[in-house]
């Protein structure tokens, strides 16, 4: 399978201005970017090799939600694939009852979702073992009562290397991919810290189909480097 790189560009930036220009500078195949949602009409617009993601997408189709966005409106700005249950957004609240319902919503579309789970430094300072059964602790609650999982590709992001640049050990991640695929059969991409430096020593890891980059996506030189690099697997 050919790596994927996702570009997920978080509450950045800050103008509709500079989204254009850092999206035309990382139009690349087999790159998703997820601005957010204000930038989706002119992103949709000007990408025409990179598929347009989305951070977040709420389960009701329509209806009195104020705040939320419906996956039927991200479909109309040709949205392909949705990140849920990022860290962020569970420091924010988000629960695994939540995030259950917006993927039983999702893996009846044709989206393709990804699922973010990553254990906090508490566990994984107790071992990588103590960290594979809160991963997959999370992963059963986040998929419960599903049995299909055609369209899941699931980010393994422990918290602790998301943008602290302190990045996981690439043998260690590939692990815990092998860990998530003994559960669900679904390709796994690794996120935390990755940059042009580190990229290769994840993607050459076979259990390991690509990334989740957030700070880099934002540096169109680095970015660039870190998806020519997936290119040589
Ligand atoms: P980071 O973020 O690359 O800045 O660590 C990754 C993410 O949160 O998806």
């Amino acid at each position: 399978m050919k790596k994927l790189i996702v570009a997920n560009w978080k509450m950045n930036p800050l103008s509709e201005k500079e989204a254009i220009r850092l999206a035309k500078a990382c139009d690349l195949p087999r790159v998703t970017i997820a601005p957010p949602f204000v930038f989706l009409a002119a992103l949709k617009k000007i990408l025409k090799k990179a598929r347009l993601g989305a951070q977040d997408a709420f389960f009701e189709k329509q209806g009195p939600y104020t705040g939320e966005i419906s996956f039927g409106e991200l479909n109309d700005f040709g949205v392909k694939d949705v990140i849920i249950g990022h860290s962020e957004r569970r420091a924010l609240g988000e629960t695994d009852v939540l995030i259950n319902k917006k993927i039983k919503a999702l893996l009846e579309t044709h989206f393709r979702v990804i699922l973010c789970v990553g254990e906090p430094f508490s566990v994984r300072k107790k071992g990588l073992n103590a960290a594979k059964k809160f991963v997959a602790k999370q992963l059963l609650a986040d998929l419960r009562g599903m049995k299909k999982f055609d369209n899941l590709t699931v980010a393994y992001e422990p918290i602790w290397a998301i943008g602290s640049g302190k990045n996981d050990d690439p043998k260690e991640a590939a692990q815990m991919a092998d860990a998530i695929k003994s559960l669900i059969k679904t390709p796994v991409l690794y996120g935390g810290s990755v940059n042009a430096k580190n990229i290769r020593g994840f993607l050459r890891e076979r259990s390991i189909d690509g990334a989740l980059v957030g700070g880099a996506s934002l540096k169109p030189a680095e970015f660039i480097k870190i998806v020519k690099a997936a290119a040589e697997y």
